[in-house]
């Protein structure tokens, strides 16, 4: 048995539907199952990583498992996804996918790099072999930072990323759940990409005026005073950036076709085949 938690999100929710197109049965894990369609091949089950006790009914009979990080405090957030992996092995799974993050170190700039690194050596403590995705920044988060004025604020410098399509992780994850466990594997897009860059090509696609305005730290950390209530969250975004800064987001690599046979999409093709997501760039303006 295949099991995919977060069933809800978007990330999931996508693996369940190409595990459904496949025909591949599967149960789907939520933290609010009632959202989800059963099916002749689809179980679904209630689990929440910091309820070890829903864990075990949901790994119950599970021998592959796609762990799909959560949302909570870096350092914290870890131990959430330990409490997941450790009923992975009472249950005996012997595959586990965990949706990890380029750039993943103890000494990484951004926090959440360093946190998917300490949930990768919890998953290691345990024995069970796995595929850790690293997968480079999401294309699809940038369209949520550019601000209504259409200007992209961050201290990113002339940094550059290798960002991934959310289509394409979606893919990649599928893909890992059907194959043996390979360890720990970087995933990129097609090309590095520096901010001003896309902000450029976005403008062209969506003909609206954007652009990248590379920030200081100090500049960047005063004006999201006002923004972001939680210190650690207006850090975490400042962290962000600099992880593009830092080159952390990068090299590009193949390995998302080695594991799909796909190629990763470019930001025209993305375009081309999911326009919707790039609504928000169009609606989000100044009155
Ligand atoms: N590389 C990047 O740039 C990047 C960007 C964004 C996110 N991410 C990571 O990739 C993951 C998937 O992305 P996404 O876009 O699909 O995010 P999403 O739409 O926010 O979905 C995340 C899902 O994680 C599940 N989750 C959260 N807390 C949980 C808990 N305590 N126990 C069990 N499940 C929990 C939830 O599933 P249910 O609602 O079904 O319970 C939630 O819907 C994110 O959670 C994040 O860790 C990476």
């Amino acid at each position: 048995m295949i099991l995919v938690t977060g069933a809800c999100g978007r990330v999931g929710s996508r693996v369940a539907e190409i595990l459904a197109d496949k025909e591949i049965p599967f149960r789907a894990m939520s933290r609010t199952p009632d959202k989800l369609r059963k099916s002749e091949i689809v179980d679904v089950i209630y689990g929440d990583f910091e309820d070890p006790k829903s864990l075990d009914k949901a790994f119950d009979g599970v021998k592959t498992a796609l762990v799909i990080s959560g949302k909570a405090m870096p350092g914290k957030r870890c131990f959430t996804h330990k409490i997941a992996f450790d009923a992975a092995k009472r249950a005996g799974v012997e595959h586990i996918i965990y949706l990890s993050l380029l750039g993943s170190s103890a000494n990484s700039v951004y926090g959440y790099c360093r946190d998917h690194y300490e949930s990768e050596r919890f998953l290691a403590e345990t024995g069970i072999s796995f595929t850790s995705l690293r997968n480079a920044f999401y294309l699809d988060m940038l369209f949520e930072k550019f601000g209504i004025d259409g200007i992209l604020r961050g201290p990113a410098a002339d940094g550059k990323g290798a960002f991934i399509t959310r289509e394409d992780v979606s893919q990649v994850a599928a893909a890992a759940l059907l194959n043996p466990p390979i360890g720990v594997v970087e995933i990129t897009g097609p090309e590095a990409l520096g901010l001003k860059d896309i902000a450029e090509r976005f403008s062209h696609l969506i003909g609206r005026k954007l652009d990248y305005d590379a920030e200081t730290i100090d500049v960047a950390r005063s004006r999201m005073q006002g923004a972001l209530n939680d210190e650690w969250k207006r850090e975490l975004e400042i962290e962000w950036f600099d992880a593009i800064a830092q080159g952390e987001q990068l090299p590009v690599n193949g390995n998302f076709k080695a594991m799909t046979g796909l190629e990763p999409y470019s930001i025209e093709q993305y375009f081309e085949e999911f326009p919707h997501v790039f609504d928000i760039l169009r609606t989000r303006r100044a009155a």
